[in-house]
């Protein structure tokens, strides 16, 4: 089978890597939209389980050209659904439309339910369906007149792990902060710092990877409903999962934050705990500009800053994010040889800041186009 890894613009490759490093088949990095990878229900479990940067893994039922409804009304009845839907399946339908001939997301949405509805009406000899049973949700995006018809294996996308109930003012989604933590080159045993850490899910994020603790291990996804995946697998496999992090766990984590806003720190605290990592972060109410070496963060070992700062995409707050990029200019040249990674939507950040980057790297978080500079 095939399936897609949709992924946030710019987290492509980085999905297909880790795609590989998971040992999938055929792993083919898509322009837009994540990666493609070929296996059975056991592996893509295994994607949703492991993959830190990912949005949802979507299984492809068919990819066909259309410029018509006829076509699109054609195409998505000639496949197989009964193969995969029972009787009872629910089965709503999202659409997205890009380029094509077709640009109504309303009426695909609508033209693809009926042809769907036909295909079943066919398949069970029955003209009512309930759609009590399992959800199986389907996807239909048209770019440049091809269709692609997809279900969606993982239910709620992939940021949502299950340990952050409660948002501070501006929350960082799940995946985007894991992203960041794999591309600063830090590596676990190495010290790791947030300086404003808000509800902590940068640090999460780290002591994750550091601890090989599988992103999804206590949450569920969609597929795990579905009559025709093999369960007694997929338990295993997350059986195992859970053993991997039992072993993790007993490894040193040397990774703390802070954040001026008390607020904060205390959903950072409930959102350690719910991870299962209490007592494992350092976590404190601080004004970053009193972080010091020695007391805070080691003064001898050389570490990792990782920063969300404020983000700076509006007028009335471009001041307070620029204040904050003069104060991490200034923290970083207290602990000589760390490095130091931040990421803003501030295009003045690296004034503000001191210095220019060693590196950067552009990217969305949703329209708003940001940056994440990396600082030797
Ligand atoms: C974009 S939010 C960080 C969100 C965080 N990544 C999360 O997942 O919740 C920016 C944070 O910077 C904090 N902050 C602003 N100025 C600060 C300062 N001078 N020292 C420490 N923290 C500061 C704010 O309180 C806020 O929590």
């Amino acid at each position: 089978m095939k399936w897609i890894a949709s992924a946030a613009f710019g987290m492509e490759g980085m999905t297909g890597r880790d795609l590989k490093h998971l040992g999938m088949g055929n792993v083919r990095v898509l322009d837009v939209g994540g990666a493609e990878f070929e296996g059975g229900f056991a592996d893509a479990f295994r994607a949703n389980l492991w993959l830190r940067t990912c949005d949802r893994i979507m299984l492809v039922m068919a990819q066909f050209e259309a410029k018509t409804y006829e076509a699109l009304f054609q195409g998505v009845k000639a496949i197989e659904w009964e193969k995969l839907l029972p009787e009872d399946a629910g089965f709503p339908i999202r659409a997205k439309c890009v380029k094509s001939q077709l640009m109504s997301p309303s009426d695909v949405q609508k033209i693809a339910k009926r042809a769907m509805v036909e295909r079943m009406k066919s398949a069970y000899g029955s003209d009512w369906f309930s759609e009590t049973g399992a959800v199986f949700q389907v996807d239909v995006s048209i770019r440049n007149d091809v269709v692609t018809v997809a279900l969606d294996t993982s239910g709620e996308p992939l940021s949502k792990r299950g340990y952050r109930t409660w948002n501070g003012e501006a929350p960082l989604r799940e995946t985007l902060a894991a992203a960041r933590v794999l591309l600063s080159g830090w590596h676990p045993g190495q010290p790791l710092y947030d300086p404003c850490c808000g509800t902590g899910t940068i640090l999460i994020e780290a002591a994750f990877i550091a601890l090989n603790r599988a992103p999804g291990l206590t949450r569920k996804f969609a597929m795990e409903a579905w009559p025709c995946v093999p369960h007694e697998e997929l338990e295993a496999i997350r059986a195992e999962a859970r053993k991997k992090f039992e072993e993790g766990r007993k490894r040193p984590l040397n990774i703390a934050g802070s954040d001026i806003n008390p607020e904060a720190i205390e959903l950072a605290q409930r959102h350690v705990k719910q991870a299962g990592l209490a007592g494992r972060i350092g976590l404190s109410v601080k004004d970053m500009r009193d972080v010091m070496p020695g007391t805070d963060v080691s003064a001898e070992e050389k570490g990792v800053f990782i920063a969300n700062p404020p983000y700076g995409e509006r007028l009335d707050n471009i001041r307070a994010a620029h204040a904050v990029a003069k104060q991490l200019g200034a923290l970083q040249r207290r602990f000589p040889g760390w490095k130091l990674c931040a990421f803003s939507a501030d295009m003045g950040f690296e004034k503000e800041y001191g210095r220019r980057a060693t590196r950067r790297r552009r990217y969305y978080n949703g329209r708003i186009e940001c940056e994440y500079r990396i600082f030797e």
